[in-house]
């Protein structure tokens, strides 16, 4: 088995790696990784020397399709991930999304691969007041992240009926847990917190996410690869429903801060309310989560106490400038 995973050093795609690695470990894995801001060695430190690795842009057709020769399965993680960065600037976005997911999926049908799996948002659902999105549910996306997110996904159906390439779409909630980049929700307030910076949360903060433990996302995106059925799509939504208020609340707790950093800041244009996913179908592939908030959140705490090496460089380089222009005011340290 010889898996391509572009995307592969960020966040998520570096978790996959380390699953792949211990599910099959005859597994040949290729990572496909322009290494943009948020794209970094580091993440693969551990496994550097079994996996090949190529610094390289999804939309570059050559570098694709020399990754791609003799692979049997194609991950795709690779995007612009911050909903913030999409609403200042979507270019890279819509680059990322739809003309990369575009030379992936040529590349995947000239090739004859056996199995394409596009990594995907519950973003693309939009806001759900009650219930939970199924994978029947309209795409209705708020923001550029998102809409160019559905814009990958389409391409790829798309693809599965026109030209019967298989491939399948799996679409998570919020992750969280080691290596996020702090631009995100918890990991900024985390680091804020253990530095003494005030903690942003957009408007009134009760806005609700369903979040998700990295590592069983990328177990559920192996389950999908392994069992899914052509041209279907999967949600996989986290066993918590938590108002981000409440979240940023159990952080101050467990870094022995106060409340006082809490700082209520202008809210996102577009902010969607409240995602839900209904998991059904891929629980039916025997798939289920194994870490509650509660607990992740805590081994979270610990993963970046435990290792400033792997965040102090991002926060004393382009990080700064970023949290100036998006939050107005600087992080100290
Ligand atoms: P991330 O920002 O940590 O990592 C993205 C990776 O893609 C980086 O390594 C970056 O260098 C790479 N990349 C960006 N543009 C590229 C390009 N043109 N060519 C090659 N590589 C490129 O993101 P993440 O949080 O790990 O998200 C991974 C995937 O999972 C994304 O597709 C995202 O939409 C999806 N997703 C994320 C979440 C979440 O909560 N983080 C939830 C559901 C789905
Ligand atoms: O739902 C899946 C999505 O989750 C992924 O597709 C995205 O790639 C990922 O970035 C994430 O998107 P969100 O916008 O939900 O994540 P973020 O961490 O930016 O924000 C989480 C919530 O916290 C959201 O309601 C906005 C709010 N927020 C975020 C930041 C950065 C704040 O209140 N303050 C902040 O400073």
């Amino acid at each position: 088995m010889r898996v391509l995973v572009t995307g592969g050093a960020g966040f998520i795609g570096s978790a996959y790696v380390r699953e792949a690695l211990s599910s099959r470990p005859d597994a040949d894995v290729v990572v496909l990784d322009k290494l943009t801001y948020a794209g970094r060695r580091a993440n693969l430190a551990d496994v550097e020397d079994r996996i090949a690795f190529i610094e390289a842009s999804i939309e570059d057709r050559n570098a694709v399709r020399n990754a791609m020769t003799d692979c049997d399965a194609v991950v795709n993680f690779a995007a612009e991930t911050h909903v913030d960065r999409s609403i200042a600037d979507q270019e890279a976005f819509a680059r990322t999304h739809v003309i990369g997911t575009s030379v992936l999926l040529d590349a995947a049908r000239e090739l004859g691969v056996g199995r394409y799996l596009q990594v995907s948002t519950d973003e693309v659902y939009g806001s759900i007041a009650s219930g939970s999105f199924s994978e029947d549910s309209p795409l209705d996306p708020s923001s550029p992240y998102s809409a160019t997110k559905a814009g990958g996904d389409l391409l790829v159906s798309a693809h599965v009926r026109t030209h019967g390439v298989d491939a399948v779409v799996c679409r998570g909630s919020n992750n969280y847990g080691p290596r996020q980049h702090p631009e995100k929700l918890i990991p900024l307030c985390v680091l804020n917190a253990l530095a003494g910076d005030p903690l942003p949360v957009y408007g009134d903060g009760r806005q609700v996410r369903n979040w998700l433990y990295v590592e069983d996302f990328a177990r559920a995106i192996d389950a999908v690869l392994r069992l899914g059925q052509a041209g279907e799509v999967y949600n996989v939504g986290g066993p918590d429903e938590t108002e981000n208020i409440d979240v940023v609340r159990r952080i101050v707790e467990l870094t022995g801060r106060d409340e006082s950093l809490i700082e209520h800041v202008t809210d996102r244009p577009g902010h969607d309310r409240r995602y839900s996913l209904s998991s059904d179908k891929v629980r039916a592939l025997g798939w289920s989560p194994a870490t509650r908030l509660d607990e992740g959140l805590a081994r979270t705490v610990d993963w970046y106490r435990q290792n400033e090496w792997w965040w102090a460089p991002i926060r004393s380089g382009e990080y700064r400038q970023y949290y100036e222009r998006q939050y107005g005011r600087g992080i100290s340290g």
